[in-house]
């Protein structure tokens, strides 16, 4: 016999009541699927702050407590004992993987990170000031039309090839659109790096495979550069259900292709109030140009009638420090000397992180400073360009919108996401 709630309908006098499904971890839900049969009524919840869309056992998050697991392991120690193509195929079959497993996973995907010839007049029909993020879900769109097969997924096999083929190919498109916004020549996958070095030799070689030299002389990508970039991709790679993996599986209910779902999570990703935060948090702390300006723009974020927000603050789900957040910080503080971290707009954003965390305002409200706010200092001293830090976002998370749609097909009570209103016309 399931545990119940009992609602009562103080106008009417009227009681009901609804089951009460109770969780693994976390919050127990209130089963309202009957709840307009039985009332007449609908409930009102925009933004879905009290509301959960589906079950799920990708990935859990403790807002209060601060914690991320994906299949049950601690965020932490992902990011710092395993590679994110490990947690890639963590992620996708709820364990991970061991030697022989891991090293086929990684060949497979070196394999399919090639594009169609095809795909590459789409990027030349963009402007070259086209925000990457632009032609990234605009290819991600078009790879529909290249693998048209892969809308009626039958079987266990053909989900895993949908799966790594795009986690596979977004690195290029994502390398590609930069490359096309400098007016620079695109660099073809090099199979013998390993999946986040490529992306790096993707970005910044020079016809012919030449790299360029860094200050010390180097003209190879350093193990971490690599590292670090790994550990960002790891950090970023799901995260429950958020407003693009929403959208994600809203796109996945619909019946349509699976990678024009990805290219609807990636639209949903570019807004700054979400994973556009990333480039934002950078124009910001370059915005407040020293240490001196940040108590100004704490006090502009704090007025009601001011639209400033500080970037990279603040999180629907995180009441305490993000997990994501802390983990960069580490990473920051361990890369400060070999990286050469810009050590202002680090001075800028300790200045902020250490106002706010002491001020009432954020304090009442929960803020804290979440993932975006330290990924985009340790991204600059990668010489990655701003314009890319969402489409590196984007490549982490792939893999999580990718698995999230697998287990909405997979699950038999899914159904058309179709929300009602609240009336208020004529
Ligand atoms: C990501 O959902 C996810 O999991 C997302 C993500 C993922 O991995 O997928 O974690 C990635 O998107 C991280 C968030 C990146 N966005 C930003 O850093 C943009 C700045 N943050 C805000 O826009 C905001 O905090 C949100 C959008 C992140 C959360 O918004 P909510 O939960 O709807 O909170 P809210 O807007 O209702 O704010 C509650 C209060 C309000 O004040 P009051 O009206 O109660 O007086 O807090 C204030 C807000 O004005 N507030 C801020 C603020 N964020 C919230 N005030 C100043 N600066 C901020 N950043």
């Amino acid at each position: 016999m399931k545990d119940t709630m009992t609602i009562v309908n103080n106008r009417t006098n009227e009681s009901y009541e609804f089951d009460i499904l109770d969780p693994t971890r976390g919050p127990s839900v209130v089963d309202i699927s009957s709840f307009y049969a039985k009332t007449g009524m609908f409930t009102y919840d925009p933004g879905y702050t009290s509301t959960a869309s589906c079950t799920s056992d990708i990935t859990f998050i403790d807002g209060a407590k601060g914690e991320l697991r994906y299949r049950g392991i601690e965020i932490e120690k992902l990011a710092n004992k395993h590679s994110y193509l490990d947690v890639c195929y963590l992620l996708l079959n709820s364990e991970l993987p061991n030697k022989e497993q891991s090293e086929d996973f990684d060949l497979e995907l070196r394999h399919r990170s090639f594009l169609h010839e095809g795909l590459m007049n789409l990027f030349r029909a963009f402007p070259s000031n086209a925000h990457p993020m632009a032609t990234l879900s605009s290819a991600t769109s078009a790879l529909s039309s290249f693998y048209y097969d892969h809308l009626d997924i039958k079987n266990e096999a053909e989900y895993q090839e949908m799966a790594r083929r795009i986690i596979a190919k977004i690195p290029t498109i994502a390398a590609f659109a930069y490359r096309h916004s400098i007016g620079a020549p695109f660099i073809q996958p090099d199979i013998d790096r390993s999946f986040t070095e490529n992306f790096l030799y993707m970005l910044r070689a020079y016809p012919g495979g030449k790299m360029h030299r860094n200050i010390n002389g180097e003209d190879h990508i350093r193990e971490i550069e690599i590292k670090a970039l790994d550990t960002i991709f790891t950090l970023h790679a799901d995260h429950e259900q958020n407003a693009s993996t929403t959208t994600v599986r809203n796109v996945a209910s619909t019946g349509a292709h699976p990678y024009v779902a990805i290219s609807a999570g990636i639209s949903a990703l570019w807004g700054r109030a979400h994973g556009g935060a990333n480039e934002s948090v950078i124009a910001q702390l370059k915005m407040i140009g020293s240490v001196e300006n940040v108590d100004k723009f704490i006090e502009r974020a704090k007025d009601p009638n001011d639209e400033f927000r500080l970037m990279g603050f603040g999180h629907r789900v995180y009441k305490n420090f993000d997990p994501r957040a802390k983990a960069l910080k580490a990473l920051q503080d361990q890369l400060k000397n070999e990286l050469q971290l810009d050590s202002k707009l680090m001075q800028i954003a300790s200045r902020i992180e250490q106002i706010a965390l002491n001020d009432e305002y954020f304090i009442q409200r929960k803020l804290y400073p979440n993932i975006d706010f330290y990924s985009g200092v340790i991204l600059t001293a990668l010489k990655i360009p701003t314009s890319m830090f969402t489409p590196i976002f984007v490549i982490g998370r792939t893999v999580g919108w990718i698995t999230q749609w697998i287990e909405f097909k997979k699950d038999p009570k899914s159904k058309i996401a179709r929300p009602r209103q609240l009336y208020i016309g004529k």
